[in-house]
């Protein structure tokens, strides 16, 4: 393992900014920000409940996760067209590009469009071309992650399996997303275990509020490779040491936590606990629109508030290519780009 050189605090926001790193946890309906969602109104002729940008951007004040998701839902109506979504994902990729992000493993939500009368070749086609064009013009590989809604029936998760299924060479994988108390991960077992046997890759959130019941259950029914946030596993030792032990990543959300009230303060939040029993955590935006912050701020702030150290940062960065989906060719190339970052920031110290 790399030696991480001694780099002062001072430096350290710019090497967190700096360092390049892989994003594995983001949705890209979560990006839509909200000069975006008007630009789409506009343009499709809808109309919506707020009178501009800045009264939609002051109704972002969570308390939960279910207050999020009811705001978050209605901001993705505004998405109809194939170049709706690829406009979406290119700002998010652009955006992305600009924090040396390497590589992003992006998660849509395709029943919140099919419900609405968008077919799932709509959302596909349009972000797929987008991360196709993220790499020839930004040099950011970009992957697909479909997630079903776990509010929903595992028949309404089967059947939009089954509309994806011409489409499953533009995905690597499926993902467990929206309302996480009241729908453990057992309800989905057969649809994961289907998607298992068409080989693709499976992931779930788990333990984001919900408790360290449904981290074990993600793991030992759904079979998944990393955990979605994850946080509430300190609460089970046996659990953080078989997270530790088979080195299952989680896909940690600093600013997510703090506005969902998942930690009071982001002083509170216990990243480096994680890290610190030996891991293989990950720093993520999940929604920077409605976050406040895309993944550079989600590491300058939690950092600033809990304190983390130059090894943390190279830790983080080193886990999330680790982690990815990619291959084993690509992970060594971003893995000796993040070392040359590091020697860089080291030779540039005073
Ligand atoms: N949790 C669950 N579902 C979600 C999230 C999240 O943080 N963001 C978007 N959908
Ligand atoms: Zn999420």
């Amino acid at each position: 393992m790399f030696k991480v050189p001694p780099i002062s605090s001072a430096r350290l926001p710019q090497l967190l900014r700096a360092m390049p790193k892989a994003e594995l946890h983001i949705h890209i309906e979560g990006s839509l920000e909200p000069e975006l969602i008007f630009a789409l109104a506009q343009r499709n002729g809808l109309s919506l409940p707020y009178a501009s940008v800045e009264a939609l951007r002051s109704a972002y004040a969570f308390t939960n996760l279910q207050s999020f998701l009811d705001i978050y839902y209605a901001g993705a109506s505004v998405l109809l067209h194939e170049q709706d979504f690829y406009d979406m994902a290119q700002a998010y990729l652009r955006r992305a590009a600009q924090d040396n992000v390497l590589h992003a493993e992006i998660f849509f939500d395709p029943q919140t469009h099919t419900a609405r009368g968008v077919p799932i070749e709509t959302v596909i086609n349009g972000l797929h071309r987008a991360c196709a064009d993220a790499r020839t013009e930004l040099g950011v590989s970009a992957t697909l992650i479909l997630c079903f809604l776990r509010h929903l029936s595992e028949e309404s998760a089967f059947e939009t399996l089954e509309q994806a299924q011409p489409l499953l060479d533009k995905i690597v994988g499926v993902g467990l997303d929206s309302s996480e108390v009241g729908h453990p991960p057992e309800k989905f077992a057969r649809v994961f275990a289907r998607c298992r046997e068409l080989g693709l890759h499976l992931v779930a959130h788990a333990g984001e509020e919900g408790p360290p019941a449904y981290i074990w259950s993600a793991l030992d029914v759904l079979k998944v490779e990393r955990i979605d946030h994850g946080v509430q596993a300190v609460h089970d030792p046996a659990l953080m040491q078989r997270l530790a032990q088979e080195r299952i990543a989680l896909t940690v959300c600093p600013l997510s936590n703090q506005k969902l009230c998942v930690f009071p303060r982001l002083g509170d939040h216990n990243l480096g606990q994680l890290l610190d029993a030996g891991l293989a955590a990950t720093v993520n935006s999940d929604d920077p629109a409605y976050f406040g912050g895309y993944i550079n701020e989600n590491f300058t702030q939690v950092f600033a508030a809990t304190g983390l150290t130059a090894r943390h940062a190279y830790q983080l960065a080193f886990n999330s290519f680790e982690a990815s989906f990619a291959s084993n060719a690509d992970k060594r190339v971003w893995e000796h780009r993040l070392k040359e970052a590091f020697e860089r920031c080291v030779e540039h110290d005073d």
